[in-house]
């Protein structure tokens, strides 16, 4: 919401991309947990509680598809504040040339680009996405890994937009609000520049994204030598089981995957002591060990054997 808010002192709306998640607040409650491909760019709300006025504020349009993306923009940019994105939504990585398309297209249509890395920022590099994959957008957001587990988020971005939400604008029209109690809170600040500092270690992101990779192949081994039609979805530190032979693209892929199976695999490794939200894109941590991946195969060994029947 804090990156919103600097964003759309201009125009309305927002264009977000369908199932991705951008927090609880009222503007993201749309199109976030859809069961049937929506009618682009109409999102739909799927949260109670939300006010119907607010549906006229959010577009939407299916992740990695730039096509749909254009043909919004070409009719609606001139209400169309910024495009929001997950950089990697979900557990779906983009396709080539998505994220470059997404920053070449809201410069083509006068829009802004947000990128939404609370998951990305620090996990996929100390750059997150945009160092990742190498794109600007106009305004990000961080949390989780910038407070190493403590109450932190932080917005970054153009300094003109961020210039909106500076108090000395307090009463002008388009001067962004941005308080809270937790603010600037101190211990979670202290938390961030101690996890900043490891995540600086030369080799840190390499290291770990060699052991996601060994973690990955040797669930891939298991699902395999157990025969279950399943896949071990991810990249970086990234990954989740998705039941079908190819990496999802889209929600729609998600929703087409056999969630059935992948949910009682999960439940299994949660019964064999493996925490896992069922069904929902999960991590390695730099705290894991060779020893915990001994475990954790093991566990999925388990759950393999308990859904083959
Ligand atoms: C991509 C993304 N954006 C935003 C949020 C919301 O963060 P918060 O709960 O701090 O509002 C989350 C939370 O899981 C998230 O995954």
């Amino acid at each position: 919401m804090h990156a919103h808010r600097p964003a759309v002192t201009g125009k309305p709306k927002i264009l977000k991309f369908e199932g991705a998640y951008h927090g609880n607040h009222d503007y993201a409650s749309f199109s976030q947990f859809p069961t049937a491909a929506a009618n682009y760019p109409m999102a739909t709300s799927d949260v109670g509680g939300v006010p119907q006025a607010l549906q006229d504020t959010m577009m939407v349009a299916p992740y990695n598809d730039l096509d749909t993306v254009e043909s919004i923009l070409k009719e609606h940019a001139g209400e169309i504040a910024a495009i929001i994105a997950e950089p990697v939504q979900r557990i779906m990585f983009p396709r080539p040339g998505f994220l470059e398309g997404l920053r070449a297209l809201a410069d083509k249509y006068g829009v802004l680009l947000i990128f939404d890395e609370v998951v990305t920022g620090f996990r996929l590099s100390l750059g997150g996405a945009q160092g990742y994959f190498g794109i600007e957008p106009d305004l990000a957001s961080y949390g989780k890994i910038v407070g190493g587990g403590g109450p932190l988020g932080c917005v970054g971005g153009r300094a003109d937009l961020i210039d909106a939400t500076n108090p000395a604008r307090k009463g002008q029209a388009d001067y962004a609000y941005i308080n809270g109690t937790l603010h600037g809170n101190p211990i979670a600040a202290v938390a961030a520049l101690a996890t900043l500092k490891v995540l600086q270690a030369p080799g840190f992101y390499d290291e770990f994204h060699a052991r996601a990779d060994r973690f990955r192949a040797a669930f891939s081994d298991v699902l395999a030598r157990r025969g279950v039609p399943a896949i071990v979805a991810g990249q970086a530190s990234f990954w989740q089981f998705i039941g079908a032979e190819k990496e999802p693209v889209n929600q729609m892929d998600v929703l087409a995957s056999n969630t059935k199976l992948t949910g009682e695999l999960d439940h299994e490794l949660l019964r064999n002591g493996v925490y896992v939200l069922p069904n929902v894109r999960r991590f390695f941590s730099a705290a894991h060990t060779d020893a915990d991946l001994e475990r954790a195969v093991d566990a999925l060994d388990k759950a393999c054997a308990a859904v083959s029947g």
